[in-house]
């Protein structure tokens, strides 16, 4: 096992140990084999190819197997991302999701386990689909305040095992999958501005099932679909307005939208409405439909492998979520491309 590291403040830069941003180091992914498409989805529900491209743009998502916990997702995603950055350790470990392996102990600390990594705090922010940016939001004034100087955060989630297969307006949206990144201390760019949000009064929007108040739901992710899918459009338009207003830039400077995959009509609806054009969206909902709490940073990791990601790229990242919850940030890439 690796010695314990410094503290953040012995690490951080400059006198105050404070550092002046954080930026992302590193990104890495892990996504299961098992691949279900709408075909296979035809076999089990009353549904269509036809139906669920044309309402959801979504073709296949992932499938973890039986035996197969966010966790091991989680620890596979962090450490490519520890890898990339060079890392063996960091000083905090957050996980975001909403399908843990079980409620007691935290996703992070079995990450943490499984990765053998010193006795650095880990925990876990359950915020539904917007998880990520909440921990990435978490991440950036721990590292800011000198609490930290590398954080591993990750996305991941096991959605399928929430899923219930006879419910065909929810069973054809979710996937599984982890993504993540390390944060780090930098002099520059990384995250310039970010918001956050969230309305309990919309928390029966989308729920797991049965609750205390909705006994007779039976297991299963339920979703109240139109009002969800307006309330995302809003909320994530609202939050690319915001942000790009609070980090200085206007609409024409941002070179990449990095959104939550719900429903690639969603992403659509803010684009048009948002005044971005639709090239300069990553969307991997398509081939990996929603995979709560991971969809950004696998995105990120996407636009990372691909080439959309330079240093000095302007990026804005905005999440919606059950609960309902909404959070987004403007970031200026630094990392160059590997
Ligand atoms: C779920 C969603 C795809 C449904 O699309 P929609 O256009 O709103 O469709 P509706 O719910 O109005 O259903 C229309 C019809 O299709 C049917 N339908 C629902 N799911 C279906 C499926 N998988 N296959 C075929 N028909 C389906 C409905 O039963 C309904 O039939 P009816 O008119 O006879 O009652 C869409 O509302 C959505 O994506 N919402 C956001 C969901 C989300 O991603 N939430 C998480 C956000 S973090």
């Amino acid at each position: 096992m690796p010695a314990t590291p410094l503290t953040a403040v012995e690490r951080a830069p400059g006198a105050t140990g404070r550092a002046r941003a954080s930026v992302v180091l590193s990104t890495g992914v892990c996504l299961p084999e098992a691949v279900i498409s709408n075909a296979d989805l035809e076999r089990v529900v009353r549904t269509s190819d036809a139906w669920i491209l044309e309402r959801t743009g979504i073709r296949e998502r992932r499938r973890s197997g039986a035996g197969v916990t966010t966790s091991m997702l989680a620890a596979a995603a962090g450490k490519t991302a520890l890898d990339h950055a060079g890392l063996e350790s960091v000083d905090a470990i957050i996980v975001a999701t909403s399908s843990p392996d079980t409620f007691i102990p935290p996703v992070a600390c079995l990450v943490q386990r499984r990765l053998e990594m010193a006795s650095v705090p880990a925990f876990d922010v359950n915020a539904a689909c917007s998880g990520f940016v909440d921990g990435l939001i978490v991440a950036d004034g721990l590292i800011r305040a000198g609490t930290a100087s590398t954080v591993l955060l990750i996305g991941a989630e096991a959605l399928t095992k929430l899923v219930d297969y006879t419910d065909r307006s929810t069973c054809v949206l979710f996937g599984d999958g982890a993504g993540a990144m390390v944060l780090g201390a930098g002099d520059a760019g990384g995250i310039l501005a970010s918001r956050w949000g969230s309305d309990g009064s919309h928390a029966d929007l989308i729920y797991y099932g049965p609750s205390e108040e909705y006994p007779d739901t039976g297991d299963g992710l339920r979703l109240a679909g139109k009002g969800t899918f307006r309330m995302a459009v809003e909320q994530m338009t609202e939050l690319c307005a915001e942000l790009c207003e609070a980090a200085g830039w206007t609409m024409d400077d941002i070179d990449v939208v990095i959104p939550h995959q719900a429903n690639q009509r969603i992403i659509e609806a803010v684009a048009k409405r948002g005044g971005l054009s639709l090239d300069r969206f990553v969307i991997n909902v398509d081939r990996l439909g929603n995979t709560g709490a991971a969809s950004v940073p696998l995105a990120f990791a996407e636009a990372e492998a691909t080439g959309r990601l330079h240093p000095g790229s302007r990026v804005l990242s905005v999440a919606f979520g059950a609960g309902a919850t909404w959070g987004g940030f403007a970031m200026e890439w630094t990392s160059s491309p590997r």
